[in-house]
């Protein structure tokens, strides 16, 4: 990331500690997520520790220290999908991508992260992808969902 990138951003911001959360979603919509040159260059407009920084985009789920991929997978952990399997089908997605909870394939393809409920709670268990929902899961139907996908470290 080159520093200019953030500037115009940055520019549309009083240089104050109140506009912290308002600049980071701001970032965060420009880059995609919150890489460490940019949370030092929030930190410096904003005029506060980077540690506050930190803590502040750590608190609250929104924001992302990793990129996302093109295609997001959200595997429901809701109430109703995680007494209906929920964790068998994050497992599968995980081993089915190649990637954990949090992570995002290599080729930046596709990221995995797990969500409260996405609102068909009587079709669960389900994942989404790009909103997309897919429901009444099986760990065989999520291998089949993926099959295409190569396997890769993530970043
Ligand atoms: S709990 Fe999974 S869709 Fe509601």
């Amino acid at each position: 990331m080159e520093a200019t990138e953030l500037r115009p951003v940055l520019d549309t911001f009083e240089r104050r500690p109140d506009v912290l959360i308002s600049l980071l979603q701001a970032v965060q919509a420009r880059l995609g997520y919150l890489p460490p040159e940019a949370i030092d260059a929030v930190a410096r407009h904003a005029r506060v520790p980077r540690s506050r920084v930190y803590g502040v985009a750590s608190f609250y789920s929104q924001f992302r220290f990793n990129p996302v991929g093109r295609q997001r997978v959200a595997v429901c952990r809701g109430t109703a999908c995680h007494v209906s399997g929920a964790r068998l089908i994050l497992e599968e997605a995980e081993r089915t991508l190649g990637i954990h909870e949090g992570e995002t394939t290599a080729d930046r393809e596709y990221s995995l992260e797990t969500v409260a409920c996405i609102g068909c709670c009587g079709l669960s268990p389900c994942l989404s992808v790009n909103g997309e929902v897919s429901a009444k899961l099986t760990p065989k139907k999520v291998r089949k969902q993926f099959r295409t996908v190569k396997k890769g470290a993530p970043e």
